[in-house]
């Protein structure tokens, strides 16, 4: 009854199990593995349309090799993904969504969430909120460069529920995002100001789905099935997107899918977990090489290491592993703990 297709725009999903934008994790390679893993839509971290604009060469579709490139570029079993730009700048945004032509996303979202002072310093991110007149402005325009150069995908926006606790605006800005063209709002319940403490409020979630047109997705604290049914649940959003739930646990998409479907569900034995974070790991060393995604992976490896007997001390060694090598003896023997 959760479970369901969605429609955002022109755009047709199957089911309405999302990834959420996190920067430093939801690159290539982890959005792979998380629709292997029955995720219906992923989202691309924040793109700085600005730096985009400035290095078109670092973008190329050719440049394979580039890391930039790999930020934008789709994952080989997703069929379906948006990229996420950010900016402050409706001209910038508009050559920036324009230069998206080769990577042929499925929606571009608009960042009016990111927190981080050097993003908001510059208006952009979660200080849209506090001049929602000009994220219109930026909605209209990447809708035009969608319509001229990306052959129509929906334009969605991803906003937070304000500034601080004095500013909740997010019905308004909303509002005046889906005015300007936005086909789906999606809907962090906290300030700029907790950045990500305390409690998300989904009782705002609620409030924007009934004073809303567009379809809206609910992200905040969805570390399990659970979470997910009663987000659902509690607030009618038509979709929801995992993000710290998913980092180490991608099975997450899967194990809600079959909660919500009442489909049986076994749970991966810590082996197969940990095969799955090592295929990550290839999957990245493919994209930016493998002295940067042995680095790179450390934090998420720790993450499929939970629950794992020695994960204490798998991952106190995996904090040093420094190629795929060391990553294969600490998994090596059906991952029995033997790293020397
Ligand atoms: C490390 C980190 C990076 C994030 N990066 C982005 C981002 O690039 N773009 C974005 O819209 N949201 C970003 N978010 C916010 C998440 O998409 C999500 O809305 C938020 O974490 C709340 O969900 P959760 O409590 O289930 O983690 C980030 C969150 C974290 C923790």
């Amino acid at each position: 009854m959760f479970y369901r297709p969605i429609q955002i725009g022109s755009l047709s999903l199957d089911g309405n199990l999302f990834l959420a934008p996190v920067a430093g994790y939801t690159d290539r390679a982890f959005r792979s593995i998380c629709v292997e893993q029955g995720a219906n839509f992923t989202f691309t971290e924040l793109v700085s349309s600005e730096a985009l604009v400035r290095n078109p060469l670092l973008y190329r579709a050719d440049s394979l090799n580039s890391s930039k490139m790999n930020i934008l570029r789709r994952a080989d079993n997703e069929t379906r993904y948006c990229i996420q730009l950010f900016g402050a700048n409706p001209n910038t945004m508009f050559k920036a969504a324009a230069m998206l032509e080769p990577c042929r996303p499925s929606a571009v979202d608009i960042n009016a969430g990111c927190p981080v002072p050097k993003v908001t310093k510059t208006g952009a991110g979660a200080a849209l909120m506090k001049t929602p007149a000009l994220l219109g402005r930026i909605v209209e325009s990447v809708v035009r460069a969608s319509e001229a150069f990306l052959g129509g995908v929906p334009v969605t926006v991803k906003i937070r529920s304000g500034w601080d606790s004095d500013s909740l605006n997010y019905a308004i800005t909303a509002r005046i995002a889906v005015e300007a063209g936005a086909s789906m709002i999606s809907l962090h319940p906290r300030t700029r100001a907790q950045v990500y403490t305390g409690k998300s409020d989904w009782r705002l979630i609620t409030d924007l789905v009934s004073c809303i047109g567009a379809p809206v997705a609910g992200s905040g604290d969805l570390y399990s099935p659970q979470d997910a049914e009663r987000m659902f649940r509690e607030t009618g959003c038509a979709t929801l997107m995992f993000a710290r739930g998913a980092m180490g646990n991608p099975f997450i998409f899967a194990e809600t899918r079959a909660f919500l479907t009442g489909a049986m569900w076994t749970a991966p034995s810590i082996t197969e977990r940990l095969e799955t974070g090592f295929r990550q790991l290839v999957l990245l060393t493919q994209d930016i090489g493998e002295r940067i995604a042995c680095r790179e992976m450390r934090k998420q490896f720790c993450a499929y290491t939970k629950g794992a007997e020695h994960g204490a001390e798998m991952r106190n060694y995996l904090t040093h592993a420094e190629t795929i090598d060391d990553y294969r003896k600490i998994l090596d023997g059906g991952c029995l703990f033997k790293l020397v």
